[in-house]
């Protein structure tokens, strides 16, 4: 019998549903007073594409994601544990609002709360 593996990025609804999740999800972050002075001089088509292509390949989507690896891109920036679970909860409630099921946004919050270690310097 042949084996079928699902990945989580199929599971979800693949590009198009990681394309308005990460579209919506930037809705939401730049509208939140204590997240959008990070990103006053950020190109928020690329920073987009790169998380677009970020999350794809954290999904187990195609890999083509070539920005930096996250210490290096969220270095310098003074992020607080404050500021990761604030991002993660716009994270967690546009993906709800993408129709992903609750299972598969614990399987996600399992998958990017890790990244913590890495973002987090404050
Ligand atoms: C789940 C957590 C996070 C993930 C997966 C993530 C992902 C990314 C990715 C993929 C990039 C682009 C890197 C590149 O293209 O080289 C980036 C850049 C950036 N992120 Fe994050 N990030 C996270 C949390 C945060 C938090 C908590 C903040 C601030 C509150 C933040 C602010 C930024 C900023 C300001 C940039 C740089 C944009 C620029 O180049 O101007 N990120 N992030």
């Amino acid at each position: 019998m042949a084996t079928v593996t699902t990945t989580l990025y199929d599971k979800i609804g693949g590009a198009a549903a990681v394309e308005a999740v990460v579209k919506e999800f930037y809705v939401r972050v730049l509208a939140d007073k204590q997240l959008k002075n990070f990103f006053d001089s950020t190109n928020m088509d690329a920073q987009t594409k790169s998380q677009i292509d970020f999350i794809t390949m954290a999904l187990g989507g195609p890999n083509n994601y070539n920005g930096k690896p996250m210490k290096e891109a969220h270095e310098g920036m003074g992020i607080t544990e404050m500021h990761f679970d604030k991002v993660a909860t716009h994270l967690v409630e546009t993906l709800a609002w993408g129709g992903v099921s609750q299972e598969d946004i614990d399987t996600i919050v399992g998958v990017v709360g890790p990244l913590k270690a890495q973002i987090v310097e404050a």
